[in-house]
């Protein structure tokens, strides 16, 4: 009734979830922060996984995990101090991870009406869903939103643009999810020698910017091909998100 949860997506491949203990500290932070015991070790979740992938027979698929505050006596915006918080666990196919083809999508900007707690998972996606939907409605895949001038990320991932042979993509503020991609992505980089900024994106610089790509456990990395109906650097992706997927593809193979 209160929208009281945190949830992860977790991608998996070759039956084996990616990126496990990342998304495991993600939901501990999340959970902390809305004052929700963490219902199980990191060995209990991995074992409950593990068992949940065997059990779908899915290969390449996401793991959705959501732990809810419980049953309460009555609707109460009070925690109830008992409760055991419920747990969820499910897999389901992932069409999308198979990359048979990269469409770049076609985004356009929205003010980021969403709460001040970005970088909490929660299962509340009200906005989120109202911004989507909104995007789709005025034609395009997704909006990337913006919050005082400046980018924040898109309703489900996160946001890197290119400029001059630099990537940049918003610091990890309390206004956007830390998205384990985008961790990814940033450590690859910068391990290739590539120059990654974390700071603020304008949205004149985005509008101006060479490539836009997101990234996220469900779309990977994603170029970006047109925004607010202009076409983005050549429209397909770009030098640079080509280099950062290959990046990301090798390193995805070698997990
Ligand atoms: C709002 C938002 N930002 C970013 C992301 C990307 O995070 P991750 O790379 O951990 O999937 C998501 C993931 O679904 C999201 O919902």
């Amino acid at each position: 009734m209160f929208g009281d949860g945190i949830y992860e997506v977790i991608p998996v491949y070759g039956g084996k979830p990616f990126t496990l203990p990342r998304h495991l500290v993600r939901l501990s932070n999340s959970l902390k922060e809305i004052r929700l015991a963490n219902p199980l070790s990191d060995a209990a979740w991995t074992d409950l996984i593990a068992e949940a992938i065997a059990r779908s027979g899915e290969e390449t698929a996401y793991v959705y995990v959501q732990v809810t505050r419980g049953v309460a006596p009555r609707r109460d915006h009070l925690y109830p101090p008992d409760a055991t918080p419920t747990v969820l666990v499910m897999v389901y196919e992932a069409p999308i991870l198979e990359r048979k083809t990269v469409t770049p999508l076609a985004m356009i900007t929205l003010e980021d009406f969403r709460w001040a707690r970005g970088h909490i998972k929660t299962v509340s996606l009200i906005a989120a869903g109202l911004l989507k939907n909104e995007a789709v409605a005025q034609g395009a895949d997704d909006a990337i939103l913006i919050r005082d001038g400046y980018v924040t990320e898109a309703t489900a991932s996160n946001i890197f643009i290119a400029k001059n042979g630099v990537l940049v993509t918003p610091p990890k503020t309390s206004l956007l999810l830390h998205g384990i991609t985008r961790d990814v992505v940033v450590e690859l980089a910068r391990a290739q020698g590539l120059v990654v900024e974390e700071r603020q994106i304008s949205l004149e610089e985005l509008e101006n910017a060479d490539e836009i790509m997101i990234t996220s456990s469900g779309h990977e990395t994603w170029p970006v091909g047109m925004l607010n109906g202009r076409q983005v650097g050549n429209g397909e992706g770009g030098v640079l998100w080509h280099q950062v997927d290959q990046l990301f593809q090798e390193f995805k193979g070698a997990s």
